[in-house]
């Protein structure tokens, strides 16, 4: 889904663009050019399977803030990227208890579900999506559904890319100025008991045009134990234990996650699964 008049400032939007793309020709584009060129990217001719066509850096919020240890960030772009943050953190925790609305659970019980010992996690990746001589053999970034809880996708007003799997077909979903993507991750489908699914999604490279992509994180704590919401479990096969979805600690999928994020969800939360009832098979997380 998309928002709008979400209540964070377009003025705050604005300088945060501009300063992402300033950000990027100063001190990112050098650098992925030369990565191209090292690992001779503009002359493949057969699909690239292992890397993505993008340039990224990643922001922690919660529980810790690390913008002030990010190398070769203007302080002025810190404490811009900071406060768009507080702003995202507040839509998150909103959006989460609209779903509990909608889902008919206790109001704050996302946000419980998501705590562990140390709340959230939420982070920031900051990408680019430079032009692309070869869309259709290197993917800016491959399938994949996120594995955290909600997404928050700021992206470019003018070049697109972004495609989501609807009925079987990849959609774009158009650039829209000052507006918020969200996206559902594999946490949410799990603790909504599959009400609510995380979507297949990828990015097309362009040919022209650099696509700004900033995507924040509200991800469950690292600890956090994740299940199926009891009141939205209902059959009595499902009470008995034959549960369609796993339970596990957050960190455990996220290493799961690690090695198989361009693979389906559905043989993660199986692994999850025998991972429940075999709880020393770690090599079925690693496998
Ligand atoms: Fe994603």
């Amino acid at each position: 889904m998309k928002l709008v008049n979400h209540g964070i400032p377009p003025e705050l939007m604005d300088t945060v663009e501009r300063m992402t793309k300033g950000h990027y020709k100063k001190c990112m584009e050098q650098r992925f050019k030369e990565l191209v060129a090292s690992k001779g990217l503009e002359y493949v001719e057969t699909e690239v399977h292992d890397l993505d066509w993008e340039s990224t850096f990643h922001l922690k919020h919660l529980p810790v803030s690390n913008i002030s240890q990010i190398p070769d960030l203007d302080d002025d772009y810190r404490k811009v990227m900071k406060e768009f943050a507080v702003n995202l953190e507040k839509l998150a925790e909103d959006l989460m208890d609209l779903l509990c609305e909608n889902l008919g659970l206790e109001k704050g019980y996302l946000k419980k579900a998501f705590h562990g010992s140390n709340g959230p996690n939420f982070g920031t990746k900051v990408s680019n999506y430079p032009p692309c001589p070869k869309p259709d053999l290197i993917k800016g970034l491959r399938a994949h559904t996120d594995a955290g809880g909600i997404v928050l996708l700021f992206q470019d007003d003018k070049v697109s890319g972004l495609q989501l799997l609807k009925d079987g077909q990849w959609v774009d979903v158009p650039p829209m100025h000052h507006s918020i993507v969200v996206n559902l991750g594999d946490q949410i489908e799990v603790i909504t008991n599959g009400k609510y699914k995380s979507v297949l999604h990828r990015v097309v490279a362009q040919t022209d045009g650099n696509r700004m992509s900033i995507a924040s994180f509200y991800n469950p704590g690292s600890d956090a134990v994740i299940y199926p919401a009891p009141a939205l479990v209902e059959s009595k096969a499902e009470e008995a234990g034959e549960a369609a979805y796993p339970k596990f600690v957050f960190e455990d999928y996220m290493k799961l996650y690690a090695a198989l994020k361009f693979q389906a969800k559905e043989p993660r939360f199986q692994a999850m699964k025998a991972m429940e009832s075999s709880p020393n098979l770690e090599s079925i997380a690693t496998a």
